[in-house]
């Protein structure tokens, strides 16, 4: 395994459509892996294979909760709700912008051993799934962003007094 190079926003790696994989190699098990070195490494939730410059529909999520999750293939199927927070992208350093998603989406895809799986999810489980898929057409969510990137450590500082206020 290996760490491999995040690409930032301004490559144009990063605004190409990508292509679907079609069979298991080691190559792209090798792939896989780094990819999950490279996001622990760098402390994200998400990753999809052109962060790291490889145009191939691959996308991983680990927020933590459960197994870690690969999807090859993925699709949205389904949404409901809906919602809006601060993201943010390894893609894109230092920052957060206010993004709304659906607070629900259903995704089918394939797992590492190219068998159908289907992933479901909610809150910030969903908002991790739809924008890895959006990075495999060629999407940043700074392309949805409204008003204006922040920068992420003065916007955690914002919402802590926002839960201080709140307990008042
Ligand atoms: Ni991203």
């Amino acid at each position: 395994m290996a760490l491999r190079t995040i690409r930032t926003l301004g490559d144009e790696i990063l605004t190409k459509k990508c292509k679907d994989v079609k069979e298991i190699t080691p190559r792209i098990n090798e792939l896989i892996d780094d990819m999950f070195e490279t996001m622990y490494d760098a402390e994200g939730v998400g990753l999809a294979a052109p962060q790291v410059g490889v145009l191939k529909r691959i996308m991983i999520v680990d927020i933590g909760d459960d197994a870690p999750i690969c999807l090859i293939n993925p699709r949205i199927v389904d949404t409901d709700g809906e919602q809006t927070g601060n993201e943010g992208c390894l893609s894109v350093p230092g920052k957060v912008g206010k993004v709304t998603r659906p607070n629900y989406v259903k995704v089918l895809g394939f797992d590492r051993e190219m068998k159908p799986v289907e992933v479901e999810g909610t809150e910030l489980k969903a908002r991790a799934l739809i924008h890895e898929i959006e990075h495999l057409d060629g999407h940043l969510y700074t392309e949805k962003v409204e008003g204006a990137l922040m920068d992420a450590e003065e916007a955690a500082a914002q919402e802590e007094e926002e839960m201080i206020q709140s307990d008042d």
